[in-house]
C-alpha cells in the first residue's frame, strides 16, 4: 500500500565560537573539572557571545542543513524551530529566521518542548508532511541557555551550553516498509505535574522578567530513565523491532550516566550510543541535531540505517523518533 514519509535529506550544526572548559567555570563557581566529568561527562561547552543569538545560530544551522540537502531556502514550505531561548517573547523566532533565509512561502513557528523539543517539532513536522498538506519542512533546534542560566549556582550553569542543529525533511510516497527510509514512528509524552522539578522562575505573563533555570537535580536524574525507556518501548512495538536491529542511538544529550544507564536498561550496545555531550554540554532542544550532524559528518550515520532518537526534559515532556536514515 502506498503511503507518505518524512525523509531526511540533509543535517546541518553551528556553535558559537567562545568554547569555555570546566577549569574555565571553576574560576567562576566552586567546582572543578573532575567533579563535572564524573557526574556528567561533560567537557566544554560553546557559549554565546556578542552577536549570536538563538535566531543566528539557528540561521547558520538551517542554511548549513539546505547546503547539506542540495535545496534552496524557496524548496522549504515549513519551518519549525524547537526553542525555550526565543530572541523575543513574540514574534517567533522560526519567523525571524524565515526572513533572514529570504522566504515568505509557507508556515514558520516556534515550538517549545524544552529539551524534548527536536524530536516534539521533528515528529510535528511528520504530522504536517504525511498528511500532505506540506512537502519539505526545516525542523531546526537552537537554544542559548546560557542567558537562562544563574551563574552564581554552581548545580546548574556547569550542565549547558548553547547551539544549534537542523534537518531538512521532504515527504516521499513509499510502500510503508521498514526497509523504506524516513521517519517510522514517533512517540510523544508530556506531566505537567513534574513542573516544579525543572522549570524557569520567570515569565512575561507571570513576572515579567526572563527568569533563571531552577532544577532539582536528583530528582530529574531519578525519573529521566524509566520515561525515556518507556517512550522507546513504545516505538520498538510499534515498528516490530528490537534494541538489537537498530544501527545508532542518539540521545538527548543531558548526562552522560542517563545516557548509559538508558542505553543499557534497553540493551543497546554502547558502541551504537553516539555521545557528544562531552563537547557540548546539555544544549536543550538543540543537542539531538547537534550530535546527528556530528554522526553524519564523521560517517557513523549512514543512509538506509536504522537511527533511534529520544529525548526528556522540563515539562516533563519525553519522546522517541524512529528513523530509516
Ligand atoms: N561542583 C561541585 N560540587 C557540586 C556542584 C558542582 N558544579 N553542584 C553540586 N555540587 C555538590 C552539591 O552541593 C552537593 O554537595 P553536598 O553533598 O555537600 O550537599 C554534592 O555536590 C552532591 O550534589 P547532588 O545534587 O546530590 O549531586 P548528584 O550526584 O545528584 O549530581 C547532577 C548532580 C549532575 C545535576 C545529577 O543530579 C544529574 O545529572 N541530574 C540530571 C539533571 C540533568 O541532566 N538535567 C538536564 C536537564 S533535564 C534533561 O535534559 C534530561
Amino acid at each position: 500500500m502506498k503511503t507518505t514519509r518524512s525523509v531526511i535529506l540533509g543535517t546541518g550544526a553551528s556553535l558559537p565560537r567562545r568554547v569555555v572548559t570546566n577549569d574555565e567555570l571553576s574560576k567562576m563557581v566552586d567546582t572543578s573539572d573532575e567533579w563535572i566529568v564524573q557526574r556528567t561527562g561533560i567537557k566544554e561547552r560553546h557559549l554565546a557571545g556578542e552577536g549570536e543569538t538563538t535566531a543566528t545560530l539557528g540561521l547558520a544551522a538551517a542554511k548549513a542543513a539546505l547546503s547539506d540537502a542540495k535545496l534552496e531556502a524557496r524548496d522549504i514550505d515549513l519551518i519549525i524551530l524547537a526553542t525555550s531561548t526565543p530572541d523575543h517573547t513574540f514574534p517567533a523566532t522560526a519567523t525571524e529566521i524565515q526572513s533572514a533565509l529570504g522566504t515568505t512561502q509557507g508556515v514558520a513557528f516556534d515550538l517549545q518542548a524544552v529539551c524534548s523539543g527536536f524530536v516534539f517539532a521533528l515528529a510535528t513536522a511528520d504530522k504536517f508532511l504525511t498528511s500532505g498538506s506540506h512537502k519539505r519542512a526545516l525542523v531546526i533546534g537552537s537554544e542559548t541557555f546560557s542567558r537562562i542560566l544563574d551563574w552564581t549556582d554552581r548545580s546548574t550553569c556547569v550542565l549547558f551550553g548553547d547551539g544549534a542543529g537542523a534537518v531538512v525533511l521532504e515527504a516521499r510516497e513509499n510502500l510503508g516498509v521498514i526497509a523504506e527510509r524516513g521517519v517510522i514512528t514517533t512517540h510523544l509524552r508530556s506531566d505537567g505535574r513534574h513542573k516544579g522539578k525543572l522549570y524557569v522562575d520567570g515569565g512575561p505573563s507571570s513576572s515579567q522578567t526572563v527568569g533563571h533555570l531552577r532544577m532539582e537535580g536528583k530528582e530529574v536524574f531519578r525519573h529521566a530513565v524509566g520515561m525515556i525507556t518507556d517512550v522507546i518501548r513504545d516505538a520498538f512495538a510499534a515498528a516490530g523491532i528490537g534494541a538489537s536491529d537498530i544501527d545508532w542511538f542518539v540521545p538527548h544529550q543531558a548526562n552522560r550516566r542517563i545516557i548509559d544507564a538508558s542505553a543499557d536498561k534497553l540493551g543497546i550496545s554502547r558502541d551504537k550510543v553516539v555521545v557528544t555531550v562531552e563537547k557540548h554540554g546539555n544544549t536543550s532542544a538543540a543537542s539531538i541535531p547537534l550530535a546527528l550532524d556530528a554522526a553524519v559528518r564523521d560517517g557513523r550515520i549512514k543512509q538506509g540505517q536504522l537511527v533511534l532518537l529520544e529525548a526528556m526534559g522540563g515539562g516533563f515532556t519525553w519522546g522517541s523518533a524512529l528513523i530509516r536514515w
